[in-house]
């Protein structure tokens, strides 16, 4: 079964088998028929890079269904499954002016995943709208809930990308979003700029939204267009003792402070500086526009584009001294 439609990067590798659930029943049973056989959870395939073949059984979680379970007279508690698509599942909290989620619009994939690297973007991660998600573990196909706190959120990291990584199937995630007061946030980058130039003064959910979804398709390739997995470096956090002498070396090298002893580094900043932004090496290639972005021109494998990552990594650990690590996660 071929999983090229199933992984934003497009890339060509088979699956030992495929199976589609649509309802926590049939995940249930699938899991408990196949105790014995090897199992690859696949969401929406949106972060992710396929180096190999899948000798597994994968089990595509195509839960769908959106609710409000819950509110008072400030908030509405949100439940959606983990297959919707969450720029859909965005616009549709925003059509009915529920306040949170505005500023990850566009974001590719499905709702199901965001808890797993706590997707973020223009300065709001979902950790700050999650109230807890429902998973079925593997093993035994027992309930459990997480809550915000059980998750672990960080900085693109949870406890599902360490201690309890593959052990759960998320089936549903709810969100606690604001039905006034909205906290608009529009103090990132680009976004008060692209408000400005279409005269917007005084932004409403929608006006985020569209500012956001305007930048991101004016630097960020569309998965349909152009295989890629978004940002595949991560940020690096760095010492701020260490950064200093960085910094003297390179006093134009933009940085963020995060905490009393570390700040963080624009990754596609160290890209572009080390002259790989728009470079192709066959068909893998980094992104004209943002450097942090990998992209597959049409036939690229998975390990062309693992190849690229690595040479990146170890020129950047060359001229900067700084180690950049993965954001998505190679298969
Ligand atoms: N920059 C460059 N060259 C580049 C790209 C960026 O110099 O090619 C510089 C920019 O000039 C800017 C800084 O880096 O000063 C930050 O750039 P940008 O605002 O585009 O954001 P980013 O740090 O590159 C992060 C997230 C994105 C998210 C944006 C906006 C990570 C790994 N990535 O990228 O998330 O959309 O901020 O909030 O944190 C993703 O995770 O897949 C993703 C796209």
């Amino acid at each position: 079964f071929s999983l090229k439609n199933y992984n934003t990067f497009g890339i060509e590798a088979s699956a030992k088998q495929f199976v589609a659930v649509h309802n926590v029943a049939e995940l249930r049973s699938i899991l408990e028929q196949n105790k014995s056989e090897k199992k690859f959870i696949l969401g929406g395939g949106s972060n992710m890079l396929l180096t190999k073949d899948i000798d597994a059984l994968v089990v595509h979680i195509d839960l769908k269904g959106k609710k409000i379970i819950k509110e008072d007279d400030d908030f509405v508690w949100v439940e959606s499954q983990a297959g919707e698509n969450w720029h859909e599942f965005v616009l549709w909290t925003i059509d009915q002016n529920l306040g949170g989620l505005e500023n990850m619009s566009l974001i590719p994939g499905n709702v199901g995943t965001t808890p797993v690297q706590n997707i973020g973007a223009y300065g709001t991660e979902i950790k700050d709208t999650f109230v807890s998600c429902e998973t079925m573990a593997i093993e035994n196909q027992e309930i459990k809930t997480f809550n915000n706190s059980a998750c672990r959120f960080g900085y693109r990291e949870s406890v599902f990308k360490n201690e309890a990584k593959d052990q759960y199937v998320i089936t549903s995630v709810v969100f606690k979003l604001t039905k006034r007061n909205h906290k608009i946030n529009i103090s990132y980058g680009d976004i008060s700029g692209e408000l400005a130039k279409n005269n917007i003064t005084n932004p409403g959910l929608k006006d985020v939204s569209n500012a956001v979804i305007a930048i991101r398709q004016s630097k960020l390739p569309d998965p349909k267009e152009l295989g890629n997995s978004g940002s595949f470096f991560k940020n690096p956090i760095v010492l701020k003792s260490d950064f200093e002498k960085i910094h003297q070396q390179f006093p134009e090298m933009k940085y963020y402070d995060v905490s009393e002893t570390e700040v963080k580094v624009p990754a596609g900043w160290l890209i572009e500086q080390a002259g790989f932004k728009g470079k192709r090496f066959g068909d893998a290639g980094i992104h004209k526009n943002q450097a942090l972005v990998l992209v597959n021109y049409g036939n690229a494998t998975g390990q062309e584009i693992l190849d690229v990552s690595k040479t990146i990594q170890n020129t950047i650990f060359k001229t900067f001294g700084i180690h950049i690590e993965a954001e998505v996660n190679v298969i």
